[in-house]
C-alpha cells in the first residue's frame, strides 16, 4: 500500500488512444466513494471528450492569448501539453450559501475524491495531471462557463487523463515527515 502511494506520479504526456468509457466510470465510482461532511457529495464531474475536448482546446487557447498576449512561446507550450490529451474531467465542489466552514469542507472532501481517482487510474494503467493553472484554467470564468456548472459550483481540478507515454519522470522528491511533523 506505501508502495502505492510513493509510486504516485504526475503523468503529463499521453499516447492518443481513448480511455475506455468503463474505465471512465471506474472512475467516477471510485470517486464518489471518498469521505464528505454530512453527506452532502459536494462534487460533480463533467467528462470531455472529442468534440467537447476540440471546444476545450480552442477555449484554452483564446484565454491564454488573452492572458499572456506577449508571451506566445508559452502559450504554444502550454497547448502542446493537451493536444493529445484523451479525456479531461473538470471537477468541482458546492459553494454553502452563507457557510464558509462547510465551502471548505466540500473542497476538502472534493480533493479526496480526485485523490482516490487518482489511485484508481493508475490501477487501470492510466496516467494524470490535475491541473489549476494556464491551461487548467479553474480559477477563471471561461471553463466554468463552458461546462455548464452552476453558480454556486467551483472548479477544483483540471484533470488531463490518459495513458503514459512511457519515459523516465523527475526523480520523486518530498521533504521527509519528520520535517513537517510535530508531535505536540
Ligand atoms: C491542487 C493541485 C494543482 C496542480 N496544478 C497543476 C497545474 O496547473 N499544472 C501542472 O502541470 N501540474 C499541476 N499540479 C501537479 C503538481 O505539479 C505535481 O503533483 C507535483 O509536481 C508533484 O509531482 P508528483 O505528483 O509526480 O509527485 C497540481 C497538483 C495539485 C495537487
Amino acid at each position: 500500500m506505501l508502495n502505492q502511494f510513493k509510486e504516485r506520479r504526475t503523468i503529463r504526456e499521453f499516447q492518443p488512444v481513448e480511455v475506455e468509457r468503463q474505465k471512465i466510470e471506474q472512475l467516477l465510482e471510485a470517486a464518489i466513494h471518498a469521505p464528505n461532511d454530512r453527506m452532502r457529495e459536494p462534487w460533480h464531474f463533467y467528462v470531455l471528450q472529442e468534440d467537447a475536448l476540440g471546444q476545450y482546446r480552442a477555449l484554452a487557447r483564446e484565454f491564454l492569448e488573452q492572458r499572456f498576449p506577449t508571451k506566445p512561446n508559452l502559450v504554444e507550450g502550454s497547448m502542446k501539453s493537451i493536444e493529445a490529451t484523451p479525456l479531461i474531467i473538470v471537477v468541482t465542489s458546492k459553494i454553502a450559501a452563507d457557510d464558509e466552514g462547510a465551502t471548505y469542507d466540500n473542497l476538502f472532501a472534493v480533493s479526496s475524491a480526485i485523490m482516490s481517482m487518482w489511485l484508481m487510474g493508475e490501477s487501470l494503467d492510466l496516467g494524470m495531471v490535475w491541473r489549476t493553472r494556464g491551461v487548467g484554467f479553474v480559477h477563471e470564468g471561461p471553463l466554468h462557463e463552458f461546462i455548464g456548472a452552476n453558480e454556486d459550483e467551483r472548479l477544483v481540478g483540471t484533470l488531463c487523463i490518459g495513458y503514459p507515454v512511457k519515459r523516465d519522470l523527475p526523480e520523486k522528491k518530498r521533504t521527509s515527515y519528520i520535517d513537517k511533523t510535530t508531535w505536540v
